[in-house]
């Protein structure tokens, strides 16, 4: 499939995922076949301010690329301003991805993230300005809408298209439901079936069959895996395999899991202070590990260590027993 000039063999996408898809996470994901890797949503107030902390979720690595910058924001003035003084003087991304899914308070509470599907006037002068700026393709992120009465995703996506972006997302859940309930692909299929850009599927691809189905059902040009994906970056070599071979392959055993968690320690210990990677890890860890023997046991002992050295031991005896 293709994303403006940009050609993409693998369609199977890591989903943008604040507080997981950092630096560390995505390369352990690009050593498994992901074909797009999104950072973590970027505030664009943050950019337009200087922020330090936004400027540490932007840092982005030779060997994961491409990968897609999201930012979030509501003012097309502030998002025209930072992509042409700040995301165009980058050169380590490829793509410039605009949220316009997230359904946290403190995000919609500005009237960013999915609160935008409130307002689709708003979306259109959005993406507008931020192509008319841009020096590298503009994709959005949208949601099926705003609650059940409110699901206008295929009115979006034909505004998001005219205003020259050059592929969207859709996850097929409304703001309303978070991340409760089943995802709805028959709305990814009805917004393919609108629109001539590029259409990524989202959401509820937890194995590598779901992926193949997404597919099938929607017609969409790639997919994007986000929850499916924590603790088993497996998934995106197993559902590329089953997409060009047919064949599933097995899943990791818990050796190969265990082995790759710390490797992502070690990676991010490399990344970040040693204290904060501990703490960071313990979530990842609590994935990788999630239906294992003992687990929660595990789980348990893993939240009282703070020292590198020692979770590392643990980990390995734990591979041992396993
Ligand atoms: C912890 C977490 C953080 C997320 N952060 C973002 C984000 O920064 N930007 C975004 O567009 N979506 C974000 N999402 C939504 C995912 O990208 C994705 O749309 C959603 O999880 C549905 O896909 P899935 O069923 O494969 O998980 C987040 C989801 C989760 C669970």
């Amino acid at each position: 499939m293709k994303i403006g000039s940009l050609e993409f063999e693998d369609n199977v996408f890591l989903a943008p995922m604040a507080g997981v898809t950092d630096l560390t996470f995505r390369l352990i994901c690009k050593e498994m076949g992901v074909g797009l890797l999104y950072t973590e949503m970027i505030s664009s107030k943050g950019l337009y301010f200087n922020d330090k902390k936004t400027h540490e979720l932007m840092k982005i690595e030779e060997k994961e690329k491409p990968v897609a910058l999201q930012i979030f924001g509501s003012d097309p003035e502030v998002m025209a301003n930072i992509t042409n003084d700040k995301l165009n003087k980058i050169d380590d991304f490829a793509i410039v991805d605009i949220n316009m899914g997230c359904p946290a308070p403190k995000i919609v509470k500005n009237g960013d993230g999915s609160a935008l599907m409130k307002t689709p006037k708003l979306i259109g002068r959005i993406v507008k300005e931020v192509v008319k700026y841009s020096n590298k393709p503009v994709t959005v992120k949208i949601r099926k809408g705003w609650d059940d009465n409110n699901q206008n995703a295929v009115e979006v996506a034909k505004i998001i298209e005219d205003a020259g972006a050059s592929a969207i997302t859709v996850h097929g859940r409304t703001r309303e439901q978070f991340y409760s309930g089943k995802a709805d692909w028959d709305m990814i299929r009805r917004v393919k079936e609108n629109i001539s850009i590029p259409v990524i599927g989202n959401g509820d691809v937890f194995v590598p069959e779901d992926g193949k189905k997404l597919i099938e059902e929607t017609g969409c040009d790639a997919i994007m895996i986000g929850r499916g994906a924590r603790g088993n970056p497996w998934i995106f070599k197993r559902t590329l395999h089953l997409l060009k071979t047919g064949e599933l392959l097995p899943e990791p055993s818990d050796e190969e899991k265990i082995d790759v968690c710390i490797k992502h320690l070690n990676l991010l210990c490399t990344i970040k202070n040693e204290k904060i990677a501990v703490k960071e890890m313990r979530k990842h860890i609590a994935w990788y590990i999630k239906g294992m023997k003992n687990s929660a046991e595990m789980r348990n002992k893993i939240n009282t260590i703070s020292d590198k050295d020692e979770l590392e031991e643990i980990l390995y005896r734990y591979k041992q027993n396993s």
